[in-house]
């Protein structure tokens, strides 16, 4: 396999969440905007019930903002609210909230007619490690947040932040797993830095990610790392002329591929290939048999 790391403590994780789930109203998923079907978690959907749910496709700023609309229209069709933001920049904030807002508002009604005004609405981020929690939470709760004691019931440390009037958001995020035995899905998680650095096979996952460049935007190869025609017949040698470009060798002047693997790596997680997405809306089925013979 792609990745050699099982996820511990998933049934620990799932009761974890499903209790947070309970205390919520509104149910925040965050997706990766590059791969909104392989950062998904699979079992997210039955935990979260008939709570309201908000999909947010997170990084949007490293997307493809055609495939990105062509992500959101497909949410949309399946009936979820979805949105796309950018939560490093606090771009899509507002918007956010006005949604939360408008998808509690039957939930506040059903409050006011039993005669209860005081409460706030309450909503958590669930997503899978490195998505962007963290930095969604500190965005959305900034400075002039203020943070509610504990309240009994309630896990130590666990903090509800007020946002505006009317919300509060579970300053801890609920941290998913990843799908891993869709071994297509679990490159494009090691691509995007969702898989812990050292779990992963390096040279299958840049084969991957070299393949889907050439195969849907090879002038990316080209134009980053300026390599000829000649250079452009086989991963290998793509890997090697880009290694040699960026001064990755060893003595004797033999390019280090591990090290050019990563500076791949790290220009595609940075942006820096430019906006792409890795899955798209109307792929065929992953089959677990793909990789035989790779
Ligand atoms: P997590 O809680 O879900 O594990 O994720 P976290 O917020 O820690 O974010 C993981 C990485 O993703 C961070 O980068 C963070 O800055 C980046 N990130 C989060 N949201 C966005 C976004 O919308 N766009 C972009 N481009 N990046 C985002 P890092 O490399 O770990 O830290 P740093 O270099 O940004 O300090």
């Amino acid at each position: 396999p792609v990745v050699h790391w099982f996820p511990g403590h998933m049934a620990k994780a799932t009761r974890m969440i499903t209790e947070y789930i309970k205390k919520v109203d509104v149910v925040i998923e965050l997706l990766d905007a590059r791969i909104p079907r392989s950062s998904a978690n699979p079992v997210i959907i039955e935990l979260i019930g008939q709570k309201p749910h908000i999909v947010l496709l997170n990084k949007a700023d490293l997307a493809d903002p055609k495939a990105t609309k062509e992500w959101t229209e497909f949410f949309m069709n399946k009936g979820i609210t979805v949105l796309s933001i950018d939560s490093k920049s606090g771009k899509g904030n507002k918007k956010l909230l006005s949604t939360v807002e408008r998808l509690s508002k039957p939930i506040i009604d059903r409050w006011m007619a039993k005669g209860i005004r005081s409460r706030s609405v309450r909503t958590i981020i669930l997503g899978i490690p490195n998505v962007g929690k963290s930095t969604l939470i500190n965005s959305l709760a900034g400075s002039a947040a203020t943070r509610t004691a504990n309240k009994a019931g309630h896990t130590r440390g666990q903090q509800w932040v007020k946002i505006g009037k009317n919300l509060e958001l579970l300053d801890t995020p609920g941290v998913l797993w990843p799908k891993l035995e869709d071994q297509r899905a679990a490159a494009r998680l090691a691509m995007t830095g969702a898989i812990s650095d050292d779990v992963y096979d390096l040279e299958h996952v840049i084969k991957q990610l070299i393949t889907h460049l050439l195969t849907n935007e090879p002038q990316i190869l080209v134009e980053r790392y300026k390599l000829k025609e000649t250079e452009m017949t086989d991963i290998d040698t793509i890997i090697e002329s880009i290694g040699r470009r960026r001064g990755c060798l060893v003595s004797g002047g033999i390019v280090d591929f591990d090290k050019a693997r990563r500076i791949i790596l790290q220009d595609y997680r940075n942006g820096k290939l430019g906006v792409i997405t890795l899955d798209r809306v109307d792929e065929e089925p992953y089959y677990a048999d793909d990789n035989e013979g790779s």
